[in-house]
């Protein structure tokens, strides 16, 4: 039985491609794929950085991991990783579109226009310009699972934050996560999304050092009075991207400790 269970959540011999990967959420997505079998490119502007997470993970998992540069909001910089991964590997089987920009602290009514565009086109268009590209290689294969990363800003108004450009970006990603699902369930590609709520990656740890009241605040909205770590999003990029979730097309995963229950 215990075999049987671990069989379907084996990603061995799977390849895949985490934008942004180079620390925080990405680096532990490229990790807990690594882990469970998957050959990984981590891609990401700071290429030192990701080099030494893939690296890093390597030393760890023994599988092959390859790191590269990728500006997602450019599109020939799009088509030029997308054909790294055809002449590397040949195919691509799952996709998870992490790069962002985070949330900014300026109040809508002082948000540039500069500063709304460059979140878009980070959060939103970069995603798209992620799966236009790399899913015409999953469309060809006629298959695919697409893990997009939403948030918990996308959902629901987060107390006392600067809602905005970031939180709608995120709104748009589940939306364009639902859309896709649709079209390319044809191609046996799953479009799904993660939508976290607040996790402790090492930037998150430097701001709650400095803004210990936020951090004492935001825990009286959730439920079960922890934020995330970082793990816990990993075992879930496995899980979407595992046999164990090939029924579940179009979903946003919440897991945020139960912030939206009210
Ligand atoms: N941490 C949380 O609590 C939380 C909660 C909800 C949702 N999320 C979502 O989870 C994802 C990861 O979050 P995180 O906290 O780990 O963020 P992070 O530490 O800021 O990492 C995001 C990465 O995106 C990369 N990036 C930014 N612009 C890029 C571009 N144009 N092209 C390629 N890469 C780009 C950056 O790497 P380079 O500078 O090397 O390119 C950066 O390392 C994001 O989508 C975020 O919105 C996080």
């Amino acid at each position: 039985m215990e075999t049987i269970m671990k069989k379907q959540f084996d990603l061995t011999g799977k390849i895949a491609l985490v934008t942004g990967a180079g620390q925080g959420l990405g680096k532990e997505f490229a990790r807990s794929l690594a882990s469970a079998g998957a050959d990984v490119f981590i891609m990401a502007r700071n290429v030192p950085r990701a080099e030494k997470a893939a690296e890093e993970i390597h030393e760890e998992t023994g599988r092959k991991i390859w790191a590269r540069f990728i500006d997602v909001t450019d599109e020939h910089s799009v088509m030029d990783a997308v054909q790294f991964v055809r002449d590397t590997t040949g195919r691509l089987d799952i996709l998870v579109n992490n790069a962002a920009l985070g949330r900014g602290v300026t109040p809508l009514q002082d948000t540039t226009l500069e500063e709304w565009n460059a979140t878009m086109n980070t959060n939103l268009n970069g995603t798209f310009l992620c799966m236009k590209h790399f899913g015409k290689m999953m469309i060809a294969q006629k298959s695919g699972c697409v893990i997009n990363l939403a948030s918990l800003g996308g959902k629901v108004c987060l107390k006392n934050c600067c809602t905005g450009a970031y939180d709608v970006s995120k709104a748009a990603v589940e939306g364009l996560t639902r859309c896709m699902a649709g079209e390319w369930a044809q191609y046996n590609i799953r479009v799904n999304s993660i939508c976290p709520g607040y996790i402790l990656t090492d930037i998150n740890k430097a701001y709650i050092a400095e803004h210990g009241d936020f951090y004492e605040k935001s825990l009286d909205h959730i439920p079960t009075r922890v934020w995330g770590n970082p793990e816990q999003m990993g075992d879930i990029a496995v899980f979407i991207a595992s046999d164990a979730a090939s029924y579940i097309n179009g979903s946003n995963l919440v897991a945020d400790g139960g912030y939206t229950i009210f």
